[in-house]
C-alpha cells in the first residue's frame, strides 16, 4: 500500500471510530435487518452482514457474493429459480441489503436494481450465464470493502 493509502485508512479508522453507534443503538450482526438509518460506513458493513445470509437452497455459483456476479447459465434456470427456492432466497438478501443500504453498489458494479432485475428476467425469460452490472465503480468499492474488513478486524474479532 502507498504510503496516502495508509494515512487515508487511518484516517478513515478515526471517523469510524466517531461514527460508532452509542451504546443504546446496538450494531447487530445477525440481524444486519436493524442496523438502519446508521453512517454510510457501517451501512456498507451491515451490507455485508446481510450477504452472510446463506441458505442450503443456493449452493455454489447460486451464492451471491459482494462480487455480485450471478451468472446463472440456462441451462441452470429450473434448478435456480425452482422448488429449491434459492431465487426467493437471493431477493430476500437483496432486500435486506436494500434495506439497510439503499444505494449498495457490488464488487462489479451491480447495484441491487442490476441485480434484482436479473433474477426477475432469468426467471421468466431463462439466465443467459452472465448478469446485469455498471462497469463503473469498481475499485471504489474494492477498497470499501478492504476498509470495511478491516473495521470488522479491529472491532469485532
Ligand atoms: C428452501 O426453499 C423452500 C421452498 O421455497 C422453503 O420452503 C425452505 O424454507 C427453504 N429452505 C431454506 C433453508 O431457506
Ligand atoms: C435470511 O434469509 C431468509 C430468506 O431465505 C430470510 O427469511 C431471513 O429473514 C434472513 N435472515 C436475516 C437475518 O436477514
Ligand atoms: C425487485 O423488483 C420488484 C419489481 O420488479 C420489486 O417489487 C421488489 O421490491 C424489488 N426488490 C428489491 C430488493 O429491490
Ligand atoms: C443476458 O441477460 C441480461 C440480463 O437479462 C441481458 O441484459 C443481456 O442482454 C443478455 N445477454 C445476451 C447475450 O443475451
Ligand atoms: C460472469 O460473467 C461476466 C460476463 O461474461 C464475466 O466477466 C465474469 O467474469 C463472470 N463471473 C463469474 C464469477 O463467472
Amino acid at each position: 500500500m502507498k504510503n496516502s493509502q495508509i494515512a487515508m485508512l487511518f484516517g478513515l479508522l478515526f471517523l469510524c471510530l466517531l461514527q460508532i453507534p452509542s451504546s443504546n443503538a446496538s450494531f447487530s450482526k445477525t440481524n444486519p435487518i436493524y442496523n438502519v438509518n446508521l453512517a454510510p460506513f457501517i451501512q456498507r458493513l451491515s451490507a455485508y452482514y446481510c450477504l452472510q445470509n446463506t441458505s442450503s437452497n443456493c449452493t455454489g455459483n447460486f451464492i451471491l457474493s459482494e462480487k455480485g456476479w450471478l451468472n446463472i447459465s440456462n441451462s441452470e434456470t429450473n434448478a435456480f429459480c425452482g422448488e429449491l427456492g434459492c431465487a426467493q432466497h437471493t431477493l430476500e438478501v437483496l432486500k435486506c441489503v436494500r434495506y439497510v443500504h439503499d444505494e449498495y453498489t457490488f464488487e462489479n458494479g451491480a447495484t441491487i436494481d442490476n441485480l434484482n432485475d436479473t433474477i426477475h428476467t432469468g426467471c421468466s425469460k431463462g439466465f443467459n450465464g452472465t448478469s446485469l452490472y455498471k462497469s463503473s465503480g469498481t475499485t471504489r468499492s474494492v477498497t470499501a470493502t478492504l476498509y470495511a474488513l478491516v473495521f470488522l478486524a479491529l472491532f469485532y474479532v
